[in-house]
């Protein structure tokens, strides 16, 4: 009977809780034992009851639930060979050779190393003795599967994450608030939304709620982008709009890289263009509370496909990550998928935007 752990690591997501539920289920529907790994990587290398046997109604109601409630956590140990040898010895003690990951790009990097360095951890338990070579004789090979759990949908080759669209709507009801009492008073508002590197909460907010202006770390706005928005809102309020919504992504900045924050487009839209403005940002509202239902469904059929991967993989299999592509839910590679996603960031960094643009094409929907 195979024994299979789920974790979640990273930011929580909402959707995650879903996720995990799929896993459990389908993992005891498949005749395998299933596990939780409470904490993140900081669970894997506590062991003990940390790594948890879950039961089919272990996991009742959890669809409905925000935030994760196995918990996730930034763990140092897990940096170092030492830590990953304990978690190794963890999940041997339990059984355990394979673990399904909901988490960024991040936590799905570090357990693939995770799942390269395993063969020689297993050598280490061994001439160490703290296992037997009988012990270890079953875990050999260490399965990875990976989930996209992030609110940001920052990860290239998938169309969304578990999480982005909760957070979306989640905006959207925010500017909605915000949208009336802008119009009572006339007023412009800043709002700033997550997405860390990526601008796609902050570009599907604006245009989900007909913002005036958006600003984005892949495609920032022209050099003079000071006058272009001065003169884009001017306009929209000579044309009789009462309000103004300026989406700036937490991540934003011009094209010479340097930020652009919340606080200096409130200045110009003040003193250049004359409106009474005020700042809001949207913070951790977006990310916690529950998950609309297209991550509950997207998180429950790729949790079942995460378990299907787990039991037709071979050790030369490499590590998926399971996508949604094109309304299909589909495998591809962990390696390729975390890799393409890295070099959007580099492009970034280079300015080359165009480039990251079109990294990003997957997401934004060409
Ligand atoms: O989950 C990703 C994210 O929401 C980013 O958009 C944001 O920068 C970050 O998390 C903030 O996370 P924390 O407050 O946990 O460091």
């Amino acid at each position: 009977k195979k024994k299979i752990a789920v974790m979640t690591s990273g930011g929580d997501a909402p959707g995650m809780n879903g996720a995990v539920r799929a896993v459990v289920r389908q993992t005891i529907a498949s005749g395998c034992t299933a596990f939780a790994v409470y904490e993140g990587y900081q669970g894997l290398v506590d062991g003990g009851d940390m790594i948890k046997e879950m039961k089919w109604e272990d996991v009742r109601g959890w669809l409905s639930e925000g935030g994760t409630l196995i918990g996730t956590a930034r763990c140092m140990a897990f940096h170092e060979r030492k830590g990953r040898l304990t978690a190794a010895n963890n999940m041997i003690e339990k059984g355990i050779d394979a673990l399904v990951i909901c988490g960024g790009d991040g936590s799905l990097t570090g357990a693939d190393r995770f799942r390269g360095e395993w063969p020689s951890l297993v050598d280490e338990l061994v001439s160490s003795g703290m296992r037997t070579e009988q012990e270890v004789k079953p875990f050999r090979h260490l399965n990875i599967v990976g989930l996209v759990g992030s609110i940001d949908n920052d990860l290239s080759t998938t169309d969304a994450t578990i999480g982005c669209y909760s957070s979306l709507q989640r905006i959207c009801q925010a500017i909605d608030f915000i949208d009336a009492t802008a119009f009572s008073h006339q007023r412009a508002f800043v709002i700033e939304v997550m997405g860390r590197h990526c601008g796609w909460l902050a570009l599907m907010a604006g245009v989900s709620t007909g913002a005036d202006f958006v600003f984005l770390p892949e495609n920032p706005p022209s050099e003079n982008w000071q006058e272009e928005m001065c003169s884009i809102v001017g306009k929209h309020r000579e044309l009789g709009k009462r309000k103004t919504i300026v989406v700036v992504a937490e991540g934003a900045h011009d094209r010479d890289l340097n930020a652009i924050s919340p606080n200096m487009v409130k200045d110009l839209l003040s003193n250049k263009v004359g409106l009474d403005t005020r700042v809001t940002t949207l913070g951790h509202v977006q990310r916690g509370g529950t998950a609309c239902a297209y991550d509950r469904m997207l998180a429950t059929l790729q949790g079942v496909e995460a378990v299907k991967a787990v039991l037709e993989a071979t050790p030369e299999t490499p590590s998926p990550v399971i996508c949604i592509d094109e309304n299909k839910i589909v495998r591809k590679g962990l390696i390729e998928a975390v890799q393409i996603t890295k070099d959007v960031a580099k492009k970034i960094e280079a300015k080359d935007f165009a480039g990251a643009m079109a990294g990003r094409d997957a997401e934004f929907g060409e």
